[in-house]
């Protein structure tokens, strides 16, 4: 830029080849700098005909403009201080023409180097603001569970990188019969803020716009949607500018496609502005809104796709909780499960147990009874006799039959006892006295010889008794002992004789060995009690001696063996059954690992019975044995530290060397 005066004259022709030469008038010049177009470096040629009528220049140093002065010398000084690095060169006032072109291309080299570091720190700052986005979009993608936020965040950041008036999502489901229908989900435009959404769902068909996406998962791009072309298989819906007024034009129509490549939604981008804060008006709406570009369509696309994947994986993640929560309600069935297998194997073995003592101790009763029901009506008989022959006849009789009465209960006495009855019916007292007696000596008679002396058989009743005694005394050990295995009312960590608990898991358990042909053999030896939860540890010995039964199905023999090894306890249970494979030996303490069939294990034995080592801050470990067989070795601090703090993940080795 230059005065007037200096644009004509010789030398000014002199630079004409290095660019534009503009002159402006003194009130212009700061005007004309400040709003040179971007890219074209500004050189400003200052004679004093650029200097206002007060002396002064009307110019602010703007980043790319350079400054030639050509004003006499002091005013020039002046200058410098004014515009310091801006200021290029100072000539004389008329300076010659080679002098004038080389200060000309030094300065605009000099502007020209000052705009392309501007222009890359514009560009830098833009990528630096993109990045920003970019990572925040990444953040929000990644952590955002609420699938309604996390749609309008990505329409408004999909909007905010394409400069769209206005935008909308489409989102894939199925109704009632399984049909793939289009919701019409989120929507956002600038020019209609107020605009209520309305919901709604368009079939999956080519017929619309966003369906023909969400069918072919190709993206549209179109410039005007009033021209579309006549051959396209999609039509646009004026319904919506109709109604509210709106003037759509330009379109981008982006399939959102997830990690399957499946079409999950649809976004669409409705004209695309010159800035962001332009405002539509239906006049100026040709100079607004610009075509989508391929780098929209392109980073449009993408995130698209990004947001797809992300409800996606938003969708299984709430697949994956509910499964959690499923899983860990099915566990707790299971457990649950566990706990009355238990008890039904605890229910039966206590039954066979107490079957035994209860059977005799209620045949010895019978017995009991029926020998003192005889004793009596011998008594009755035997002083019948022995009150002689004196007394009314009348009242003997009447005596004679009511022991008649009682005698025909008898099983061996009853059927004589009927007839003698049935004699005395029509015979003269004296005659009746007469039968009964001898009846009733024959009884007597009889009685002893077979039965001995009324003595001897109370002495043998007096036997069977107490043999009833110890049946129940037996009883009354197992029920005690259940009581001891459960210790359900008393199940808090507690000193507890180990060894009488494994004894009653043993008795428990005997039935079932003893049906498979297997042989319970122990060896216990702690010589005092220790700190355990004695009900849990019952629970857990009860789990590997069953497993033990189970893996010895052609017979064998289950050992258990306590014993205190320095600063432990420890219980084994040894077995020459079937072994653990190679394969499974590192699987057996898994929750659910089984190699039973369905509805015989559960699989969760061992995973209880780990959990509970672990409660008594223990080890549990298997090993297997040369021959056959496996030993599963508990072993628990004789002095556990704090009661109930757990060792994770030092109780479990699958196999100790
Ligand atoms: N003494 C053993 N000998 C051979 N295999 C064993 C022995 N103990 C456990 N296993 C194996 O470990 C698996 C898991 O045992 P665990 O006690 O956890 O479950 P389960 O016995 O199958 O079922 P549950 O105890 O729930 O009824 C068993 O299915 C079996 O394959
Ligand atoms: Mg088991």
């Amino acid at each position: 830029m230059c005065s007037a005066a200096f644009a004509g004259s010789a030398t000014a022709a002199a630079c004409r080849p290095a660019g534009e030469l503009r002159p402006v008038a003194p009130r212009e010049l700061g005007t004309a700098v400040a709003t040179r177009r971007a890219g074209r470096p500004c050189v400003v040629l200052l004679d004093e005909h650029l200097l206002c009528d007060d002396g002064r220049v009307e110019l602010q140093p703007v980043g790319p403009t350079r400054i030639i002065s050509l004003l006499p010398g002091s005013a020039a000084e002046t200058l410098q201080q004014r515009f310091g690095d801006a200021l290029s060169s100072i000539l004389s006032p008329e300076p010659g023409a080679p002098a004038l072109l080389v200060a000309i291309r030094t300065a605009l080299r000099d502007a020209a180097a000052d705009d392309r570091l501007l222009s890359l720190e514009a560009e830098r700052r833009r990528l630096a603001g993109e990045i920003t986005k970019l990572n925040r979009i990444g953040i929000a993608l990644s952590t955002e569970r609420d699938q309604e936020r996390l749609l309008n965040f990505i329409l408004t950041t999909a909007r905010d990188f394409t400069c769209s008036d206005a935008g909308s999502l489409y989102i894939v489901e199925k109704d009632a019969s399984g049909t793939k229908r289009l919701r019409f989900n989120n929507s956002q435009n600038d020019s209609l803020p107020h605009l209520e959404l309305v919901k709604f769902t368009i079939p999956v068909s080519k017929s619309t716009l966003a369906g023909y996406v969400a069918v072919t998962g190709e993206p549209v791009n179109i410039p005007d949607a009033y021209l579309l072309d006549p051959k396209a298989e999609y039509s646009f819906n004026p319904a919506f500018d109709q109604r509210t007024g709106y003037r759509t034009r330009s379109m981008l129509v982006l399939p959102m496609k997830n990690q399957d490549d499946q079409v999950i939604g649809v976004l669409q981008l409705i004209n695309r502005k010159i800035s962001r804060t332009a405002t539509l008006t239906a006049a100026d709406i040709d100079n607004v809104v610009l075509p989508y570009d391929d780098a929209a369509l392109e980073l449009t696309l993408s995130l698209a796709s990004q947001t797809a994947i992300s409800l996606t994986n938003n969708q299984l993640y709430e697949g994956l909780k509910e499964s959690l929560v499923e899983l860990k309600q099915t566990q707790a069935q299971l457990v649950q499960g566990e706990k009355l297998a238990s008890l039904g194997q605890l229910t039966a073995g206590v039954a066979h147990e107490i079957n035994n003592p209860l059977a005799f101790s209620r045949n010895n009763t019978h017995l009991a009874h029926e020998r003192v029901t005889k004793v009596a009506r011998r008594l009755a008989v035997q002083r019948w006799l022995e009150a002689g022959t004196g007394g009314d006849p009348q009242a003997r009789v009447a005596a004679g039959r009511a022991i008649l009465d009682k005698l025909k209960e008898d099983k061996e006495l009853g059927p004589d006892a009927k007839d003698v009855i049935a004699d005395l019916g029509s015979m003269p007292a004296p005659k009746q006295l007469e039968l009964l007696k001898m009846f009733f000596s024959y009884v007597s008679q009889s009685r002893e010889q077979k039965e001995g002396s009324i003595e001897e058989v109370l002495a043998r009743t007096q036997k069977v008794l107490e043999e009833c005694f110890i049946g129940l005394d037996r009883m009354a050990e197992i029920v005690l002992g259940l009581r001891n295995f459960a210790r359900l009312d008393e199940a808090q960590f507690q000193n507890a004789d180990i060894d009488e608990g494994i004894r009653q898991t043993l008795m428990i358990l005997s039935n079932n060995a003893r049906d498979k042909g297997v042989k319970l053999t122990s060896d216990l030896t702690l010589t005092r009690p220790y700190a355990c939860f004695p009900a849990k540890l019952n629970q857990v010995v009860l789990n590997l001696v069953n497993n033990a039964i189970d893996a010895t199905p052609r017979g064998g023999e289950v050992h258990v063996h306590t014993r205190v090894n320095g600063a432990w306890v420890e219980i084994s249970v040894r077995d020459n059954g079937e072994g653990i494979s190679d394969a499974n030996i590192s699987k057996i303490f898994d929750p659910f690992f089984t190699t039973k069939p369905v509805g015989k294990g559960t699989g969760l034995g061992l995973s209880i019975s780990y959990r509970i080592v672990m409660e008594h801050q223990g080890t549990i470990a298997v090993t297997r044995d040369e021959t056959a067989g496996v030993t599963f070795l508990i072993r628990i601090p004789t002095e556990p530290k704090d009661p109930g703090t757990r060792t994770e993940g030092a109780a479990k080795a699958a196999e100790s060397p």
